[in-house]
């Protein structure tokens, strides 16, 4: 006889009803896949009068997620509603007490709660599973959890916004500033209800907390990541650094040093012919470094309906194969509280500057950097009409540290015009 596996999705939205659709046109291949007949019993949402678009007839209707949650009926509890707290939360720790497995794809509630919730899963013996909460379609939980298990992770880099991507790249393909571009993202439906998730780094720092979990083995950390958003990367500098070779990405980089746990999710530039420098539009991409395999690259769309449901079914074929993993990767027990640590390892940086236009100004910028262990790789002067005179430097390596010495440093003169930009240059 067949096993069944019963799901109770709660959440109809762009991801939940993608799931349904799947699950009802692919009934048979599932089946082939994992021996098992995969079949909803019961739906939820908020309101149950609107067309979805999808035949819902032959599910129960519950308005309640904590009731579908505890469902006799219900094998998997899958979340798709969204929110770090609220009825996403209370639903899932509601079907781990009722011993059911959860699947889903909100990283918010992850970043915040991950760790409590995985003791809490395994504590009862039951799975909590997420491929689609980061990258949307790309499998990059399972390709850190299974396919480098093997493997010392050495560096997680991701472009993990596909919104924050496509803003800079239309900036610049268009010669359009930040603000036109945002306004013409927010018509096309691009940007979340509350776009500073997108804009602000905040989703992608969600994912980055998530991906550093499983590649480190340390508890979930979003609070430790040093975040920037994107608000202020102007089209001047997007262009400036086109001249010198570089683009810049919303880049999402986790690594371990002797400080503890880097994370960090800023603007930063990469070499344009890096394949983060290529990646355009909404795409996302997600570099793994292990120190036996190397460098992996994974491609792929970041967001919507059928990449992101192809990612939960990821999640509830291996639940119906009986595949059990921990939630991290690692007995949630096993992983490490580690204190978070600014970025300490030295890199390159850009760096603009409006300076006013008067002799010796430039010497002394120069003089400030150089008093601050901070040496000039490039420099680039450009024309100017006013009273200032932009200026383009890009470092040498040197530390965050050294160069906000060199920057408090420069504040205190009478040469420049307005507050210098200063971005990380990222070896990829
Ligand atoms: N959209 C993507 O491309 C994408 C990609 C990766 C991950 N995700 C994640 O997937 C999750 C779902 O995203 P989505 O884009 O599908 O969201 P969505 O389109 O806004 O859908 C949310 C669904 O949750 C339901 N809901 C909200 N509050 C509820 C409550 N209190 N009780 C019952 N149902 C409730 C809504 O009901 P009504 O329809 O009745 O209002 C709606 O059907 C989120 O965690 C998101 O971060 C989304």
């Amino acid at each position: 006889m067949t096993r069944e596996l019963r799901l109770g999705i709660a959440g109809l939205g762009t991801v939940g009803t993608g799931v349904v659709k799947i699950i009802r046109s692919k009934a048979a291949l599932l089946s082939a896949r994992t021996g098992t007949e995969i079949r909803i019993t019961a739906v939820c949402a908020r309101d149950k009068s609107k067309d979805r678009g999808v035949n819902l007839t032959g599910y129960a209707w519950e308005d309640d997620p904590v009731t579908l949650a505890r469902r006799d009926d219900v094998d998997v509890f899958v979340e798709l509603m969204g929110g770090a707290d609220g009825p996403a939360k209370v639903a899932t720790e509601a079907a781990l007490k009722a011993g059911k497995d959860v699947v889903t794809a909100n990283k918010a509630m992850l970043a915040m709660h991950g760790q409590n919730l995985a003791e809490q899963a395994e504590s009862g013996g039951r799975l909590i599973r997420f491929e689609a909460a980061v990258a949307g379609g790309i499998p990059v939980i399972k390709a850190l959890t299974e396919g480098l298990a093997g493997n010392e992770i050495t560096r997680v880099i991701g472009v993990m916004n596909g919104s924050c991507n496509y803003i800079l790249t239309r900036m610049e393909s268009a010669g359009l500033t930040y603000e036109e571009v945002f306004a013409e993202a927010d018509g096309l439906g691009y940007l979340e209800a509350d776009p500073q998730l997108d804009v602000g780094g905040i989703d992608a720092a969600h994912k980055l907390a998530i991906l550093s979990s499983i590649a480190f083995g340390t508890q979930v950390d979003f609070s430790g990541i040093e975040l920037e958003g994107i608000e202020r990367v102007s089209i001047e500098d997007i262009r400036h650094a086109a001249d010198m070779g570089f683009k810049i990405k919303l880049l999402g980089v986790a690594q371990i040093t002797g400080r503890g746990l880097e994370q960090r999710m800023m603007p930063c530039l990469v070499p344009d012919t890096s394949a983060l420098g290529q990646l355009d539009g909404g795409t996302n991409m997600v570099v793994l470094e292990g120190d036996e395999v190397g460098q992996i690259v994974l491609r792929g769309a970041g967001a919507g309906m059928g990449p992101t449901a192809s990612a939960v079914l990821s999640d509830i074929c291996d639940i119906a194969r009986d595949v059990r993993l921990p939630t991290f990767g690692q007995p949630a027990n096993t992983l490490k509280k580690t204190s978070p640590a600014r970025s300490v390892l030295p890199a390159p940086y850009y760096l603009r500057m409006a300076l006013m236009d008067k002799p010796g100004a430039l010497a002394k910028i120069a003089t400030l950097l150089g008093n601050a262990g901070v040496s000039i790789d490039r420099m680039r002067q450009y024309g100017h009409s006013d009273q200032t005179a932009p200026v383009l430097i890009v470092t040498h390596k040197t530390t965050r540290t050294a160069l906000d010495e060199a920057l408090a440093a420069m504040d205190g003169t009478d040469v420049l015009a307005s507050v210098p930009v200063a971005l990380r240059i990222e070896s990829v």
